[in-house]
């Protein structure tokens, strides 16, 4: 007995935000067990008034809530010592204050099928002007006047980032047979076999349809912009599955208004932060811009779901609490970023 509390007594103690009954709790059960975790469990997001709930833990599980200097100073106060996002992106958390105060992050991976193919039939959506046929037929408006598509296997995609997300894009539109166009800051030898790397340029002049898959910062953000937009072709059509801050929204409203850009399906926008993942539906829209772009008919916005599989959130609770384990073990965390 008393060798059990011994035990106990050294467990790796882990405070969860964000956590989510519906989707995550069976995961967290089942792999904390296994790893042999206590969780603490809170399903408000980490801010300066919940952030003391992390009191006694040495690592916090976070998803997307911002992770700026003034809350990583409490968790510093709190002793916390690594915050682990069960995020690919990791854009939210302010890695230089993460440093200075001698704080680890690891981000997540999970199967980059789940993203890929949602982009995929974003793409389709977007280029057989789905949404207008949909909210036609609901109203049993069944014409065909104004609604016809393009053939897809004839349009040149342009992919820009090709880490995982970005490959497996660009391998699954291999079966379709569509011309491929790379660009990335490093190439990768899977995506060769389906697509010629070309500059930033080239892709933006040759492609009928645009895919984002690069994770921002300072070097990158806005890439999609009032100076980008015209170097397009007329018509050309964009997806964004990546980070919303890719793109400067006002240059894609204005690109969309001219008819410059054909058509645009995204799955993040800019400012997302405080309304995904929260049901507003009796609320005023705090973010006009995502309002105007609802109601342009060759828009698609979908609210950050496309990682949202059985296999990812999984995934997702795994990596989280395994790179855990692993920086307190002192062995080596496959996902530490800091
Ligand atoms: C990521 O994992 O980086 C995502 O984009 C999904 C997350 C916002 C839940």
């Amino acid at each position: 007995m008393k060798e059990l509390k011994a035990v106990e007594a050294s467990k790796l103690k882990i405070c969860v935000f964000n956590y989510r009954e519906f989707d995550e709790a069976r995961h967290f059960r089942e792999i904390s067990s296994e790893l042999g975790i206590e969780l603490v469990i809170c399903r408000e997001a980490p801010t300066l008034s919940t952030i003391h709930l992390a009191k006694g833990c040495s690592c916090i599980s976070i998803i997307t809530t911002p992770m700026d200097a003034e809350l990583i100073g409490e968790l510093h106060r709190l002793n916390v010592t690594m915050i682990s996002t069960r995020t690919v992106g990791f854009d939210h958390i302010d890695l230089k204050a993460a440093r200075e105060h001698g704080i680890r992050v690891s981000n997540a991976t999970y199967a980059p099928e789940g993203v890929a193919d949602y982009t995929i039939m974003l793409m389709l959506m977007a280029s057989r002007q789905m949404k207008r046929i949909m909210e036609r037929a609901h109203i049993q408006d069944f014409s065909l006047d104004g609604i016809q598509g393009k053939d897809f296997a004839r349009m040149t995609i342009g992919v820009i980032g090709t880490g995982r997300i970005g490959q497996t894009v660009i391998r699954h539109l291999s079966g379709f047979g569509n011309p491929l166009l790379a660009y990335s800051l490093s190439e990768s030898e899977e995506a060769k076999r389906y697509a010629r790397y070309v500059s930033l340029e080239e892709l933006l002049r040759q492609s009928d349809l645009i895919t984002l898959h690069a994770p921002v910062d300072e070097s990158n953000y806005h890439m999609i912009n009032a100076d980008t937009i015209p170097k397009m072709k007329r018509g050309v059509i964009l997806v964004n599955t990546a980070r919303g801050a890719l793109i400067d929204t006002k240059a894609l409203m204005d690109g969309i208004e001219s008819g410059q850009i054909g058509a645009a399906a995204l799955d993040v926008i800019e400012d997302e932060i405080s309304l995904y993942y929260h049901d507003l539906k009796s609320k005023v829209l705090s973010h006009r811009d995502l309002a105007v772009l609802r109601s342009y008919p060759n828009v698609i916005v979908t609210p950050h779901m496309a990682f949202y599989t059985n296999q990812s959130v999984q995934d997702m609770v795994y990596a989280s609490l395994k790179s855990c384990v692993l920086e307190a073990e002192g062995a080596e965390n496959p996902w530490r970023v800091v």
